[in-house]
């Protein structure tokens, strides 16, 4: 079995020689070590050679993840018609990644013989780990009781939180936060509940803007984590352990505004809830909320991409949408995290339900990643910018 990358790069070259694959061998992308994966010596993972640089001064491989940005370089080698230069925190400038040292000579395997004969920095593991990010729950959490859901948000509430800066974290940063602000608006002196509120983000950047805000969340760790960081700083932000869709704590026609960030999809009876916002609020109040686009659904595996590890943007391909009517129970796994239950739904049952307890929808928003993130971190963003992974839906309540 030859290595593919190896025979493409021969179409280009006939002077290239083809070595043979004793990586992934077996699979319609086998490889040679050369074009295989290397372990970053930042985050341990095992990334493909087209996204990992080598730093000459710390002796280290680090990968396009970790390098805090990188951009691509516009340069027509063998197939390809650019590489990725990795920003190199150490040396304070941009190091290439392996396929285009390998070209120009400069490979650090090509550089020292002892390294290439040791294979120093390869993945040892021979085949690619399959990466499942979502998928339809097992049977017996298709109806998960509410202690089920909660449980698992409690888990993993320290490492969520870990993740977080005052803006929240990179999806935050770069694509909701954009967004989500210019809707919102003006909130001084404007009474706002943030509908499950997490560690509670949002709650302290509204108060910061001058709003007197609520947070209700399910997890009771999640809003421990909450009110330490109201221990630290207080800014008057009542948090409540309660469940959206029973929230007898909170009085009717209350609240001129609700934000919800990320939440409502993965709420079990969101119908109820829906109700129950419509209760609390004001009429002609804001219900704003995010949800992951259910349009664009990843449970049927998310791009396809080939070969799978590739880090190449023009390599992701397309993204598998299907099942876009069958509703259930989704196990969604994020870096540490442990598994969370998410409730999947089509677009439109949110929009019934909004029109079942009073609201008219204003506005939708699709919102996509910043200039300057596309820019400085073009291989995690470029994908975003082709399928929106959220949507924004701004909905007014109407008189009682
Ligand atoms: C993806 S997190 C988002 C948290 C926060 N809004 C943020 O953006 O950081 C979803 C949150 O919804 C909460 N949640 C799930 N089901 C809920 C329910 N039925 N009632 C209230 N909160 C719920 C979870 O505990 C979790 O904190
Ligand atoms: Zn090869
Ligand atoms: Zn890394
Ligand atoms: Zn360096």
């Amino acid at each position: 079995m030859n290595c593919r990358y190896c025979t493409i790069i021969h179409e280009h070259d006939p002077r290239y020689i083809v070595r043979r694959a004793h990586w992934d061998a077996k699979s319609d992308f086998p490889r040679c070590a050369w074009h295989w994966q290397f372990v970053c010596g930042h985050c341990g993972r095992n990334i493909s050679f087209n996204g990992m640089a080598w730093c000459a001064k710390t002796k280290e491989f680090f990968c396009i993840h970790c390098a805090p940005r990188h951009k691509k370089v516009k340069r027509s080698f063998w197939q390809w018609r650019y590489y990725y230069a990795l920003w190199c925190t150490t040396c304070k400038r941009y190091h290439p990644v392996l396929d285009w040292l390998e070209y120009t000579g400069k490979h650090p395997w090509q550089l020292n013989a002892t390294a290439r004969r040791a294979l120093n920095g390869l993945n040892r593991n021979k085949k690619l780990k399959p990466f499942v990010y979502l998928r339809w729950a097992p049977q017996k959490f298709q109806q998960p009781s509410l202690q089920e859901v909660q449980k698992r948000w409690d888990r993993g509430a320290k490492i969520w939180d870990a993740r977080y800066d005052k803006y929240g974290d990179a999806y935050r940063h770069v694509i909701f936060n954009p967004a989500l602000f210019p809707i919102i608006g003006n909130v001084r002196r404007k009474l706002v509940l943030d509908a499950g509120c997490g560690t509670g983000y949002m709650s302290r950047l509204l108060v910061e803007k001058g709003a007197k805000v609520t947070g209700v969340d399910l997890s009771k760790k999640f809003i421990e984590i909450a009110k330490q960081y109201e221990k630290k700083k207080s800014s008057g932000i009542k948090y409540l352990r309660a469940d959206l869709a029973r929230l007898s704590q909170l009085s009717k026609s209350y609240f001129d505004m609700v934000v919800s960030v990320y939440v409502m999809c993965d709420v079990r009876d969101y119908d109820k809830a829906i109700k129950e916002i419509a209760r609390v609020l004001k009429p002609k109040g804001r219900f704003i909320f995010l949800i992951e686009h259910p349009c664009f659904n990843w449970n049927t595996g998310g791009w396809e991409r080939v070969p799978v590890d590739s880090e190449r943007t023009e390599d992701c391909l397309y993204l598998k949408v299907d099942n876009y009517f069958r509703r259930g129970t989704q196990e969604s796994q994020w870096g540490k995290l442990p598994k969370l239950l998410t409730f999947y739904r089509p677009l439109s049952d949110y929009f019934h339900s909004l029109k079942k307890h009073g609201f008219v929808v204003k506005d939708l928003v699709e919102p996509r990643p910043t200039r300057k993130a596309l820019h400085t971190r073009p291989r995690e963003w470029d994908s975003e910018d082709r399928v929106p992974p959220v949507v924004i839906i701004e909905a007014i309540k109407q008189q009682n």
